[in-house]
């Protein structure tokens, strides 16, 4: 029997369509979000069957602020909810809590609630749940150039010593590796300012279903395509 490909160490993921769904439906697109947030759980559980150990998902994005905000509203208090109800659930499975973006912005209370999991579940190991939440790549990466440049004027860095490993230690990102796996629903072929430079080499799989309605088994299916495409980084 050949021996089965490790499975992706991180896999990232664009949720996208939710608001397609619910239309489809004639619901409110904050119930598509609803919906949305179930595909999260069955998401998080194939991962831990699988052995995953990082899974970044692209929860609102910075330009989500400019959405109505009767919307904006509805995706802070399903993140709310999801963090009081899975914190429990986090504990029992030892899943690990972190968040990337510009989380100042986010509410006070959406904040608080955010950084209470996160602590809570800080000592867990088997898989670390990553949210992006007013997350963008550009951003990110200019914080990061901005980070080098003040350590250039203060006289502790030169120009040689601008790297890729340096810079990268100044992403939110840092200390995680980078995923090897990104996977974005709704057909859509574009990555929408989501970890560009972290993505560099990871295997791209498209569904077209709308993110509520991918599960467990979609997951495994977009596994099984990143163990089978060789993956050469560039070589031979
Ligand atoms: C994209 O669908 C999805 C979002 C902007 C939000 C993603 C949020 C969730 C899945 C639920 C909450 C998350 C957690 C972690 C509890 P869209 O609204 O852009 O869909 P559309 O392109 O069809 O309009």
């Amino acid at each position: 029997m050949p021996e089965e490909p490790p499975p992706p160490v991180h896999i990232a993921v664009i949720m996208d369509g939710n608001g397609r769904w619910a239309k489809e439906r004639g619901l409110p697109r904050r119930e598509g979000h609803r919906a949305g947030a179930e595909s999260v759980r069955r998401c998080v559980e194939a991962c831990k069957e699988l052995g995953v150990r990082y899974l970044t998902l692209y929860a609102f994005s910075s330009e989500n602020w400019n959405r109505p905000p009767a919307e904006i509203t509805a995706l802070m208090t399903l993140l709310e909810r999801f963090l009081e109800q899975k914190a429990e659930e986090m504990m029992r499975q030892n899943v690990r809590l972190q968040a990337i973006g510009h989380l100042e912005r986010l509410p006070d209370k959406t904040r608080r609630k955010l950084e209470a999991a996160i602590e809570r579940t800080a000592a867990n190991d088997s898989l670390t749940l990553v949210l992006a939440l007013s997350y963008g790549s550009r951003e990110e990466i200019t914080e990061a150039a901005r980070s080098l440049v003040r350590e250039a004027a203060a006289g502790r860095l030169g120009p040689d010593e601008v790297t890729p490993e340096r810079l990268a230690g100044y992403l939110y990102t840092a200390g995680i590796p980078d995923p090897d796996l990104l996977i974005r629903t709704s057909g859509e072929m574009r990555l929408s300012n989501f970890l560009l430079w972290q993505i560099s080499y990871a295997e791209l799989v498209i569904f077209k279903k709308f993110w509520p309605d991918f599960g467990e088994s979609d997951l495994f299916e977009a596994v099984g395509e990143y163990s089978r495409r060789h993956r050469r980084f560039g070589g031979l």
